[in-house]
């Protein structure tokens, strides 16, 4: 029998096989005590689910009593839809939480953020900071940012590697109260651009570049770029990591006379490391993140300051069974350019006190088995990951993590996509050796943490489902009217109550916020539910299957993208008249990007235009955003009220034989052009 074969074989047996809990299993790390579980039974889960659902004030309460307040609420929840308010009248600071609190209990010489970059030449460089050190730091940027004229709410966009100054940058905003915006850093000058003016940001922090699979990601010259396409940036902070040479703006940009780009490291050798944390009302913004919807431009969407805090230090600690003094250290692979990132790398991790890696560079950097190298050296317990990189991985051989001791691993999280039951199950025996539990967390940039997803070594599991709904959330599949749906079929997924973590806005623009999320899926009261945007169902046992997304969004390789904005970015060279851009499913993306484009009179459909095309969307978006297929077509199909037929182009490049029904196109000879259309 092939590999394949026993592969397919495997997938339909395991589709709906259910894991039970590992017995005598403790999340400790090597060497270390064995400790119990925060949430023991799945009687217990079921208890807490339920008075969290009947008691939300009195559940989130008593969390939210396990870190620290300058002043204490008046009201744990004020629910007007679409408004939530949580901690109505509290003050604290995320940044304390991080830091101060554990060095305030005795804590501030234990570990708090191991880093590790990518070159590799003459052994890893690492860096190792105790929450001491990082407060330090931490207090140095935020009185720079201050020095540079930053005030409590003003947005400072970071734009960086993953370097620890990124985290430092983070963690020196939340600490003044400037809301951070986070772009990611493989996005370009023009995606830049974009946020920066959404956000009416006048500062950005950057690097001269970051290190990515041995090549030099050009960070400062991007920032240039973009400061080229939007004059709202007065200062540029550049902190030097590569050394490559770099074009450098002395001049003023702004009215007031200061220069515009500033080293680092000059700012930080005048600044004090003393910093009070500012006292943040519960509701104060906290930072703004954008990310792809169904229509336009990125959206900005807004989380505030403590009940972010509350819901992502919970999800933190439950869904991963974080102890202090366990001997875990925690390592998520996201950048902290994603929410994943924001919230499971450096918020929710921190106040448990436990310590967070972050890694600078490509997963096969210099060669495949890096990520398992780093967790045998840094001894990981905890490992969270995307399904696309797992699929990678399966593909570049089980030697490479053979290669490594990867005993001190305790728990496997996925996120980011559906995984698919075969790389669960590798997943599950190459790198957990069948000892540990895999949490699927389901959620969203809009839900701050994880809204479905086992608990680990409590929730028996199954290779494809994100199980059942964490504690405040109250999930349902119901149908276009808001009709629950019976077991087994498949419907939209709604959320019926606010959490801690949900949205607050969508910065700038109500309207689209209430119509996105609030007002689709209505109860017979008229009361609105949440909407995702997923389709799921769920089975007799209760369980959650994500069905993926039910609009224009898709993901690739766990990164979220528009389809829209991949043709804006298309029509927008000039050799494009139209373009119609839809998923595809890909071995290892999950989802890849298919674009159907018509030209205009003159322009040749060949493989120079195809190349310049990806560029073009390249340097318009990011290289994420580059399509895998771009199919040259006449015509694309339309209904006779001239929409685009995207189902129809989904079925063509996924080369299903037989497409859908095509009753209402409006011109049948398209179809025959569009499958003569060369994929390429
Ligand atoms: C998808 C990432 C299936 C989903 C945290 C969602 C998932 C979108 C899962 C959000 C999962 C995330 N199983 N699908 N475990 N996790 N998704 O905002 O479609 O970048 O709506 O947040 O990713 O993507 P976002």
């Amino acid at each position: 029998m092939t590999d394949a074969h026993r592969s397919d074989i495997e997938t339909v047996l395991t589709e709906n096989r259910t894991f039970a809990p590992t017995a005598g299993w403790s999340s400790a790390g090597p060497g270390a005590e064995p400790v119990t579980p925060h949430v023991a039974s799945m009687e217990q889960y079921r208890e807490m689910h339920a008075r969290s659902l009947a008691d939300p004030e009195g559940f989130w309460g008593d969390i939210a009593n396990e870190l620290h307040w300058f002043k204490p609420w008046d009201k744990v929840l004020d629910w007007s839809a679409p408004d939530a308010k949580w901690f109505v009248g509290a003050t604290t600071n995320l940044s304390y939480n991080c830091l101060d609190r554990h060095i305030d209990d005795g804590h501030g010489d234990d570990l708090a953020l191991i880093w590790e970059g990518e070159p590799m030449d003459g052994g890893p460089e690492v860096k190792r900071f105790t929450y001491r050190e990082l407060r330090a730091q931490v207090c140095k940027f935020a009185n720079v940012l201050k020095s540079l004229g930053v005030k409590k709410g003003d947005v400072v966009t970071i734009y960086m590697p993953m370097v620890p100054e990124m985290a430092i940058a983070v963690l020196a905003c939340a600490r003044i109260g400037a809301p951070h915006s986070v772009i990611f850093g493989g996005f370009s000058a023009s995606a830049i651009a974009d946020r920066v003016v959404d956000a009416n940001s006048k500062i950005i922090v950057t690097a001269d570049g970051g290190w990515r699979r041995g090549s030099i990601v050009p960070l400062k010259d991007n920032v240039d770029a973009a400061c080229t396409q939007c004059d709202t940036l007065d200062h540029v902070v550049v902190f030097e990591r590569c050394g490559n040479d770099i074009s450098w703006h002395h001049e003023p940009s702004n009215s007031h006379g200061d220069k515009r780009d500033h080293w680092w490291h000059d700012l930080m050798q005048a600044a004090s490391e003393d910093c009070p944390a500012e006292h943040m009302d519960a509701e104060d913004p906290l930072f703004v993140l954008y990310t792809s919807g169904t229509t336009g431009k990125p959206k900005g969407i807004m989380h505030t300051t403590g009940g972010y805090m509350v819901f992502t230090y919970l999800t933190s600690k439950y869904v991963f069974d974080l102890h202090p003094d366990a001997n875990q250290v925690y390592w998520c692979t996201a950048d902290i350019g994603w929410i994943t990132g924001h919230s499971y790398i450096v918020y929710g991790v921190m106040p448990n006190r436990v310590p967070t890696i972050m890694y600078e560079g490509a997963p096969n950097h210099p060669t495949p088995d890096r990520f398992w190298s780093i967790v045998e050296r840094h001894k990981v317990t905890h490992f969270y990951t995307a399904p696309t990189a797992i699929r990678a991985f399966m593909k570049w051989g089980d030697n490479h993590p053979r290669k490594h001791n990867l005993q001190s691993l305790r728990v496997l999280g996925t996120v980011g996509e559906p995984i698919n039951p075969e790389a669960w199950m590798w997943y599950h025996r190459i790198i957990g050796h069948e000892k540990c539990p895999i949490v699927d967390t389901w959620w969203q940039t809009e839900t701050a943490g994880h809204m479905l997803t086992p608990l680990p070594a409590v929730t028996p599991t199954k290779p494809g489902s994100c199980t059942l709904p964490f504690f405040g959330v109250d999930a349902a599949i119901v149908s276009e009217d808001g009709v629950e749906q019976p077991n087994n079929t498949g419907g939209l997924l709604a959320i019926r109550k606010p959490w801690p973590g949900v949205l607050r806005g969508i910065l700038g623009d109500r309207e689209r916020f209430i119509d996105v999320y609030w007002s689709r899926i209505k109860d017979a009261s008229g009361e609105p539910y949440y909407f995702p945007g997923d389709g799921a169902r769920r089975d007799a046992d209760g369980y959650f299957w994500i069905m993926g997304r039910v609009d224009d969004v898709i993901n690739v390789s766990g990164h979220r993208l528009g389809t829209m904005e991949v043709e804006s970015a298309l029509v927008s060279h000039e050799a494009v008249v139209e373009a119609a851009v839809v998923g595809m499913p890909h071995e290892i993306k999950g989802t890849g990007i298919a674009a159907f484009v018509t030209l205009g009179p003159g322009f040749d459909a060949d493989e120079t235009l195809r190349k310049q095309l990806r560029e073009h969307v390249g340097n318009e978006i990011g290289a994420i955003a580059k399509p895998d297929q771009i199919r040259f077509t006449e015509a694309l199909p339309k209904t006779r009220s001239g929409k685009i037929m995207r189902r129809l182009l989904r079925d063509i490049a996924a080369g299903v034989e037989k497409v859908g029904d095509t009753t209402t196109l409006e011109d049948y000879s398209v179809l025959a052009k569009l499958r003569e259309s060369k994929e390429g």
